[in-house]
């Protein structure tokens, strides 16, 4: 059975903000098609591979993709059509030769990524695959422990808290369905206690309440009541993962933390304030609580604290090799953030994996803030058995598209899944 690209077209869709983005369908020559959508960020890291958007004014406020469509159905359709939807490394190489930039800048990342995406589903469908097992071989059966980001901060919400997202992480489940029935029972019980003190219960951009808390500790607190309201133990059965996107409140080497009025403070003393916190709360992850430029305090900050907790990075590293390498070599970290369109294609997005697996680090497989009801990210998960990922809040379905189809993949796999926490 032949199972060779006959046919790739993309379309201009929405996402989970109401702003373009595109879908890629490949079509095989016996039949079958499959779809992929790509996601978009808002608080990018500037060494991202660039997101082509076609700056019309009169469409989208300028956000429009048709330009990366185009680049799909005329540059990219033409030279892959005819070769076998298995060969993903000689696609996305094929791709990257057509676009000829360190960044992605002609043809487009989410162009691109759409492309990779696509053929990889076709792929696995030819084979009669699930995707995480055609991505990931026959040993893929290990579920991920999520991230769920219950509480927002920073550049996503008007509160007197600086950091973007704190997130609950069932470290003590024993199954993936049961860490997602303690993430939602947990939101729950915060949505509850946030009502009872006055405060909004309307969700932002990831599914987390945004309410106008006083300071970043109200946070850490609230997340601690709710994690014990709904019976569980805090730091035993759920832990607190951070956020704080720090390159958005950074002013040179200068943390600048005006929304809870604590002033600025440099890149020791916000070290000496996690630090603080790691103590005083279940923390057990913490990613980017530095900026992107601020290499020497991000090795400061592995070195003071990450024998007690994961250290994250996601501007830091953008999922591209060259700066995981760097991290590497200066034990910058001890884990990296994986964003697919960070980078561009599928087969970069596993070489990153491959780099942290080799130096011991984890990674984390994680969604953008905007997204689609597109479930690849889960697939991809298990498929890359790191233990970890963050796709958001328990309510979104762009967010519970990916919790659910995790459940599936639990289910398919029987007693064959495995599901541990990754500390
Ligand atoms: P983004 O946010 O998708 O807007 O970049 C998520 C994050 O910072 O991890
Ligand atoms: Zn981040």
């Amino acid at each position: 059975m032949s199972t060779r690209i006959k046919k790739i077209t993309a379309l201009e869709i929405l996402d989970s903000r109401g702003n373009p983005t595109v879908r890629v369908f490949c079509g095989l020559d016996n039949g079958l098609c499959a779809s992929a959508s790509v996601p978009s960020g808002a608080s990018t890291g500037e060494n991202e591979a660039v997101e082509l958007r076609d700056g019309d004014a009169q469409r989208y406020q300028g956000k429009g993709v048709l330009k990366a469509v185009r680049n799909v159905n005329s540059c990219i359709a033409p030279v892959l059509t005819g070769l076998p939807a298995s060969q993903q490394a000689e696609i996305d190489r094929l791709m990257l030769e057509l676009d000829g930039t360190s960044n992605k800048s002609k043809l487009g990342a989410n162009a691109m990524l759409g492309v990779s995406m696509a053929v990889a589903r076709a792929a696995a469908l030819a084979a009669g695959l699930p995707l995480f097992a055609y991505l990931g071989g026959p040993g893929a059966r290990r579920l991920p422990v999520p991230m769920m980001n219950i509480l927002n901060g920073g550049k996503h919400a008007d509160n007197s808290v600086d950091f973007q997202e704190f997130m609950v992480m069932p470290i003590g489940a024993p199954s993936f369905a049961e860490a997602l029935r303690c993430g939602a029972e947990v939101f729950h019980a915060l949505k509850k206690l946030l009502a009872g003190k006055g405060y909004s219960t309307a969700v932002g951009d990831e599914g987390g309440f945004a309410p106008n808390l006083r300071s970043n500790d109200e946070a850490c607190e609230l997340i601690v009541a709710a994690i014990r309201a709904a019976g569980y133990e805090p730091g035993k059965d759920a832990g607190i993962a951070l956020d704080p996107a720090a390159s958005s409140f950074s002013h040179g080497q200068q943390y600048d933390l005006h929304k809870s009025k604590q002033g600025r403070k440099s890149s020791a003393e916000m070290t000496a304030l996690y630090s603080q916190w790691i103590a005083q709360y279940p923390i057990v992850s913490i990613e980017d609580g530095l900026a992107e430029h601020d290499w020497a305090g991000f090795q400061a900050q592995a070195a003071a604290i990450g024998d007690r907790i994961q250290i994250v990075g996601d501007d830091l590293f953008v999922t591209n090799t060259k700066f995981i390498a760097r991290g590497i070599r200066e034990k910058s970290a001890n884990a990296v953030l994986i964003k697919l369109n960070q980078i561009g294609t599928l087969s970069e997005t596993i070489q990153a994996i491959e780099l942290c697996r080799k130096a011991g680090w984890g990674f984390v497989i994680s969604h953008r803030s905007g997204e689609t009801e597109d479930d690849f990210l889960a697939d991809f998960a298990v498929a890359m058995g790191g233990g970890q990922i963050k796709t958001g809040s328990l309510c979104r379905s762009e967010r519970i598209a990916k919790y659910n189809r995790l459940l599936e993949i639990e289910a398919l796999l029987g007693p064959a899944a495995q599901f541990s926490s990754p500390f």
